[in-house]
């Protein structure tokens, strides 16, 4: 059972996602996204904390108005509830000036190739030409850690997102610290492996042995409207790759119309596990299924 999971665990870079919306238009990608994907993949070398900060912008940005660019262009990142996002954002602006793009579009770009960055972290897809606005969101519009269960789904599924998307969603608290949830904690992370995209954020939230979980996580992790997703991702990375691509596409245009949209995909490279850990990881699996074979 154990070598199973290892087994599709490691596959999972390999797979290509199930689900995709396809823009109705195939028009071309603006080349100048060429130019962006370059200089974003170099500072997201690594799975960094801009990575970290990048894959959490478009929860900040979508959630509430819709994925706007409002986020990066109103004051909204400096609202309590988007502390520890000030350093992104203001890269996030930057680069949406620098390149002359859509800022709604540079968050979600830039999400898709920081994803990319982080070891076993899926393809998502990335579409550009969303409607940016200057209209801040309203001041808590966004679920807090402190909220009960009830009140985070209900945000959600106002959004068209059920409990299972909005528990594969949460994977990304694989690749996640905390600063502002506990400031005496500040530095801890959500998981022991912060900088792999993996299942252990899921089982070690339930276990209770994450070096800080947040509350909502661990009660997401018991309840029994998000428990059975929870387990299902703990154990099958493969179901979890599934679920999340289809929800994080989804989420990635909330409030646009996908039909107006340009498909970049292409220039989010596909895994970023470098070839010296899949040369270990399958000696590793070698290994293993001699031991379980005999
Ligand atoms: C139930 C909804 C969610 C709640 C309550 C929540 C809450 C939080 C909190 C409190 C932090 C720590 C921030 C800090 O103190 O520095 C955090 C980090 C993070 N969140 Fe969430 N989150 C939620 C959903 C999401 C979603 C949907 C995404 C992705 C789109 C996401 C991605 C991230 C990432 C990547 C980090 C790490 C940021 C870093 O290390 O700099 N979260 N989240
Ligand atoms: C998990 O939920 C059950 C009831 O659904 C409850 O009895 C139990 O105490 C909860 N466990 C934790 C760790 O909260």
């Amino acid at each position: 059972m154990r070598f199973h999971t290892l087994t599709t665990l490691l596959l999972v870079p390999t797979l290509s996602s199930a689900l995709h919306i396809w823009p109705r238009q195939s028009s071309g990608c603006p080349s100048v996204w060429t130019d962006v994907a370059k200089e974003l993949q170099s500072d997201f070398a690594g799975c960094n904390a801009d990575a970290h900060g990048a894959i959490r912008a478009p929860f900040h940005d979508c959630i509430n108005n819709g994925c706007d660019g409002s986020l990066i262009l109103t004051d909204e990142c400096s609202h309590s509830e988007n502390a520890g996002l000030s350093g992104i954002c203001s890269k996030l602006k930057d680069w949406t000036t620098k390149y002359n793009v859509g800022a709604a579009d540079m968050i979600q770009f830039a999400a898709a190739t920081a994803i990319s960055a982080c070891p076993l972290g899926p393809k998502v897809q990335a579409l550009v030409g969303r409607k940016d606005s200057s209209v801040a969101a309203p001041v808590g519009s966004v679920p807090s850690s402190k909220d009960p269960v009830d009140t985070i789904l209900a945000a959600f599924s106002a959004k068209g997102f059920s409990a299972g998307d909005l528990v594969a969603l949460l994977g990304t608290h694989s690749v996640a610290l905390q600063f502002f949830d506990d400031p005496s904690q500040a530095g801890k992370s959500l998981d022991t492996t912060p900088d792999v995209y993996d299942m252990t954020f899921y089982k070690e939230t339930k276990a209770g042995t994450a070096p800080y979980s947040l509350q909502s996580d661990s009660l997401m992790s018991n309840d029994t409207q998000t428990s059975h997703s929870w387990d299902q991702f703990a154990n099958d990375a493969n179901a979890w790759t599934r679920v999340f691509t289809d929800a994080w596409n989804r989420f990635s245009v909330v409030g646009n119309d996908v039909g107006s949209l340009r498909d970049c995909s292409s220039l989010i490279p596909t895994s970023s596990v470098s070839r010296r850990r899949q040369a270990a990881n399958a000696r590793f699996v070698a290994k293993m299924s001699a031991k379980f074979r005999s």
